[in-house]
């Protein structure tokens, strides 16, 4: 019998969506989080030389003392931050950090603090830790965006953590720096452990991005390379630890990680060397696909009440055709579009589909196409 722990486990449904969604040809992917622009060439280059170099061994387990300088040097040059390299531990995508902030964190039976909605896999990794789930809820009217008193009314001295993610996936939502400033003085008079998934910063179209960084050393910080420089294949990531916790967490990850591949970690470091003044355009893509959508979501009756600000992900608000995982199923089956349904993203998100423009602004427009077709037929 597999343990409970692994039973409890629930599937990430934006990839059963794409397990389905692959057998079939022709369909729009909008289900998952892959950016359709290609990584920095000098990405490509530098894990390339690495390979041909021979640098395929193992490296120190807290990553290269290279890529940890220019992620160290990324926080000072974006955020005005000092975050010395041995707060940073690389790990094989940011995934694994926030496995190993969670373990490194929470003593089994504690409780951990989503926003609900919340990225899907999230109550799975505090259960991987033997935590317990509470949440707070967000609201579409003010754009899903957390506030200090909603989450004063859940933390208290008994919380072990509260796990933030900026701008957010599934909703789009940015986190203002006030509302960080004022998260981190509750965790502080409470004790509680911030946890900031970082993840999609960069792509941020319509507010500014702050780091909890700029408001405590005492946090931990997840980030990679996925999201930003398109490179979600390559699982590269890392965790920036409160100064407390970085042995623990290194002692987690020697064992249960050994490291992160060395090539791909020379590859990481070109990419964030190479700076992010290319990604104003990626900025303006996404927010063109953003608007067509919300132009389309009017038409199509599916309030989403909100206007997403940053990453690449929005709620529409189907529960007038019906129960999401149907609605999911029909859009896939009869249009050929993939998204994926909101259940996963907690019981906030029970009446929407979430769908990504991570992907090109021509496939946008052949699924609103198609979405336009399929309702047509439907409703005459
Ligand atoms: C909010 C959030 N955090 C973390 C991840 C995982 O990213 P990585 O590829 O770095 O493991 C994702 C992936 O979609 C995500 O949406």
């Amino acid at each position: 019998m597999p343990s409970e722990r692994a039973t409890d486990t629930t599937p990430f449904a934006a990839m059963d969506v794409l397990e389905r969604a692959s057998e079939r040809d022709g369909v729009v992917h909008m289900e998952v989080g892959e950016p359709d622009f290609r990584p920095p060439e000098a990405a490509t280059e530098a894990a390339v030389a690495a390979l041909r170099a021979g640098d395929d061994d193992y490296t120190s387990s807290r990553g290269t003392a290279s890529l940890r300088d220019a992620i160290s040097e990324h926080y000072a040059d974006t955020y005005g931050v000092d975050v010395p390299a041995e707060r940073i531990i690389v790990t094989p995508g940011s995934s694994p950090a926030l496995l190993l902030a969670m373990l490194s964190s929470v003593e089994p039976g504690e409780e951990v603090v989503l926003t609900n909605p919340h990225y899907a896999c999230y109550p799975n990794f505090v259960r991987l830790a033997d935590g317990r789930v509470s949440t707070v809820d967000l609201d579409p009217e003010d754009g899903f965006e957390p506030s200090v008193s909603a989450y004063e009314a859940v933390v208290d001295d008994d919380t072990a953590a509260m796990l933030l993610n900026s701008p957010a996936n599934p909703t789009g939502a940015v986190t203002s720096g006030d509302t960080l400033a004022g998260l981190v003085d509750l965790a502080e008079r409470t004790d509680t452990t911030v946890v900031s998934d970082e993840v999609y910063h960069g792509l941020a179209f319509d507010a500014e991005e702050h780091s909890v960084l700029e408001y405590t050393d005492d946090a931990f910080v997840l980030d990679g390379v996925s999201k930003r420089y398109g490179m979600t294949g390559w699982r590269l990531g890392w965790v920036v630890c409160p100064p407390s916790h970085v042995e623990a967490v290194n002692r987690i990850a020697q064992n249960a990680l050994i490291c992160a591949p060395s090539f791909v970690q020379a590859g990481a470091e070109a990419a964030i060397r190479g700076g992010t003044d290319w990604l104003d355009d990626v900025r303006e893509d996404y927010a063109e696909r953003r608007d067509l959508l919300l132009e389309a979501a009017e038409r199509w009756g599916f309030d989403l009440g909100y206007t997403p600000e940053g990453a690449y992900y929005l709620l529409l608000d189907v529960s007038e055709l019906g129960d999401a995982f149907d609605v999911a199923d029909v859009f896939l089956e009869d249009a050929g579009v993939a998204m994926t349904p909101g259940p996963d993203f907690g019981e906030g998100a029970t009446d929407y589909l979430r769908a990504s423009f991570a992907t090109s602004t021509e496939d946008v427009r052949e699924a609103i196409e198609r979405i336009d077709a399929l309702l047509a037929t439907t409703t005459t």
